[in-house]
C-alpha cells in the first residue's frame, strides 16, 4: 500500500479529515437502559464511583430535513454510571413538547434558534416566534432531580436512574412559567460554610437586561429550595450564555453585540443567527454581589471589559479589592451564516479561543488583561472544590494544532500559575468532547482524580468513553459505547452517595 495514499485517507493538511470530524452528526437511534459497557483498555478505577450525565443534540434529520446548526437539536441524555469498577449506560430523549409532537409528526414543526426551519414551505417560518425547548445544553442533579437545561427556556426535570422525563421543573415554585433559566449553574463548593449552593440565574432581554440571581441549597433535607434571589437591570441587549461566580460576586460578561431582529421576524434567521459584534461598543463586566457576601444589597459595579467575545467563563476569585476572572476570549461573535451546511464548516475562517486572565481592581474600575494560553480551546474546568478560588490546575478540549482554530482532538492540563501543561491527543482521526474533571473522594491535593471524556473515532465510527489521571493525563481506561452520539455539550457528575 502506499504511504503517502494511506496518510492523505486520515488527514489532510490540517491535520484531520473533515468527514471524520462530521461523520459524527448522526441520529441516535437507540435508548438504553443500564448496559454494560465493554473495557477495551486498561482499568475503570474502583475507587470512582458515580455518574457522569451527559447532555447534547441526539435527533438532527427528520425525513431528509438536517438541522442547520447542531446546537438546534434536540436533547439526549447519556447517564454513563460507574459502580466498582464497571460502567453502564442509559439514555434517552428528553420527551419535550416538542419532541413529543415531531417525532409522531415526522418533520420540523418548530424553527430553531440557530437556523433550523419548518419542514415544507419556507414562508410558514415568517413571524412563528414560537421557541421549541429542546433541552440540550446541560445536565445537572439538584437534589432528586435531575435538570435538562436550555438557556431560553425552563428546565426539564427527569428521573436520575432511568432518565425518565417528569415535565417541566418549576424548582419548589421558584421558577415562573417559560422563564428563560440559565444552562450554566455553578455550585459553590461552601463558600459561607452551609454546604453546596447552586448559583444560576435567568435573564430577560432586549433595549434593558434583568438578571435574576439565584442561589439553591444544594445539600441536606433543604435541598433545591431557593436561598436568595435577586433581580438587577442593566443598559442594553445581553447575550449571557455562561457566567462565573466568587465568594462575594455574580460576574457576567456582556459582550459588545447588536441584535438585529428583522430577518428572525421574516423567517429568514434563526434568533442566534441575528448576532452580530459591535466593534464600537464596549463589553462590560457586571458585577453583581451575592445575597450572603459582603456587599450583599449593594448595586452591582460595572467595569470596561476587553474586546472579544465569550461564551464560558473557567473561573473567578478575589484576593483583596482585586477580582480576577479567567475566561475564553474569541476575537469575534462566530456567526452562523444562513446558507452554509455546518458539516462542512471552515475552521480556518473562524476565530480560535483563547484562555484569558481579567485582573479587575474595584478601587480604580481598571482591568489587566493576560493570556494564559493561546492553543484554541473550550470546555474548562477547574477542581468543582475551586470554584470561585484560586485554582492552580485547569482542565480543558483544545485543537490539534498550535494556533487558529481547528476541531477539538485534545485535552489539556494546565497548570495557571506557571504555563505549565500535559496533553492527551487522539489526532488525528478522534475528536473530543467537554472533558470532565472528578476529584477523588478521599484526596485533598488539586489534581488527584480523573478525567471523563466521551470521544469519537473516525476510524472506528464509534464513541468512546475515555478515563484519564487528572494528574498528568496518562491513560487510565476506555469503554466502548454502543449508539452513535453526535459532538455533545455539556455534563456533570453525581457522587454515588447522592442516590
Ligand atoms: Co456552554
Amino acid at each position: 500500500m502506499n504511504p503517502v495514499i494511506e496518510a492523505d485517507k486520515t488527514s489532510n493538511s490540517e491535520g484531520f479529515n473533515q468527514e471524520d470530524w462530521s461523520s459524527a452528526y448522526c441520529n441516535v437511534d437507540k435508548e438504553y437502559k443500564k448496559t454494560p459497557l465493554k473495557l477495551i483498555k486498561g482499568e475503570v478505577p474502583k475507587d470512582l464511583n458515580g455518574t457522569f450525565y451527559r447532555n447534547g443534540p441526539g435527533r438532527l434529520e427528520r425525513k431528509g430535513d438536517w438541522v442547520h446548526h447542531p446546537f438546534d437539536g434536540d436533547g439526549m441524555i447519556s447517564s454513563m454510571q460507574f459502580k466498582d469498577g464497571n460502567v453502564t449506560l442509559s439514555n434517552r430523549f428528553v420527551r419535550t413538547k416538542a419532541w413529543e409532537e415531531e417525532e409522531k409528526a415526522e418533520k420540523f414543526l418548530y424553527r430553531g434558534v440557530f437556523g433550523t426551519k419548518k419542514s415544507g414551505l419556507s414562508l410558514s417560518n415568517a413571524f412563528d416566534l414560537r421557541l421549541k425547548n429542546i433541552a440540550n445544553t446541560n445536565v445537572i442533579k439538584l437534589g432528586e432531580e435531575l435538570l435538562a437545561l436550555w438557556e431560553a427556556g425552563s428546565p426539564h426535570s427527569l428521573n436520575p436512574e432511568t432518565l425518565e422525563t417528569n415535565g417541566i421543573a418549576n424548582l419548589q415554585g421558584a421558577l415562573s412559567a417559560n422563564e428563560a433559566f440559565s444552562a450554566h449553574p455553578r455550585f459553590d463548593p461552601g463558600h459561607y460554610n452551609d454546604n453546596s449552593r447552586m448559583v444560576t440565574f435567568s435573564l430577560k432581554t432586549g433595549p434593558k437586561s434583568t438578571i435574576r440571581l439565584m442561589e439553591f441549597a444544594n445539600k441536606g433535607e433543604s435541598t433545591g429550595s431557593l436561598i436568595t434571589d435577586r433581580k438587577d437591570t442593566f443598559n442594553g441587549f445581553a447575550f449571557l450564555h455562561d457566567f462565573a461566580i466568587t465568594p462575594n460576586w455574580a460576574i457576567f460578561l456582556q459582550n459588545a453585540l447588536d441584535l438585529n431582529p428583522l430577518p428572525y421576524l421574516l423567517g429568514q434567521k434563526g434568533a442566534a443567527q441575528c448576532l452580530k459584534s459591535n466593534f464600537k461598543k464596549k463589553s462590560k463586566f457586571w458585577l453583581i454581589p451575592r445575597d450572603h457576601g459582603i456587599f450583599s444589597k449593594t448595586n452591582p459595579r460595572i467595569i470596561d471589559a476587553p474586546n472579544g467575545f465569550v461564551f464560558h467563563h473557567l473561573n473567578s476569585w478575589e484576593k483583596n479589592d482585586e477580582v480576577f476572572v479567567e475566561s475564553i476570549f474569541y476575537k469575534d461573535f462566530p456567526s452562523i451564516e444562513p446558507n452554509t451546511d455546518f458539516k462542512k464548516i471552515d475552521f480556518n475562517k473562524l476565530p480560535e479561543g483563547v484562555l484569558k486572565r481579567c485582573r479587575i481592581n474595584l478601587l480604580t474600575n481598571s482591568i489587566e488583561e493576560t493570556t494564559l494560553s493561546n492553543q484554541c480551546c473550550e470546555f474548562a474546568m477547574v477542581n468543582p472544590r475551586k470554584v470561585g478560588l484560586e485554582a492552580k490546575y485547569s482542565w480543558m478540549a483544545i485543537a490539534e494544532k498550535e494556533t487558529g482554530n481547528g476541531p477539538l482532538q485534545a485535552i489539556k492540563k494546565l497548570d495557571l500559575s506557571n504555563g505549565e501543561f500535559h496533553t492527551w491527543s487522539i489526532a488525528p482521526r478522534g475528536f473530543v468532547s467537554e472533558p470532565l474533571m472528578v476529584p477523588h473522594s478521599s484526596s485533598k491535593e488539586e489534581d488527584q482524580g480523573w478525567v471523563l471524556v466521551l470521544i469519537w473515532d473516525g476510524e472506528l465510527q464509534a464513541n468512546e468513553l475515555v478515563v484519564l489521571k487528572a494528574k498528568d493525563l496518562s491513560h487510565q481506561a476506555t469503554l466502548r459505547i454502543p449508539i452513535k452520539i453526535p459532538h455533545g455539550l455539556h455534563g456533570s457528575w453525581a457522587e454515588s452517595k447522592e442516590f
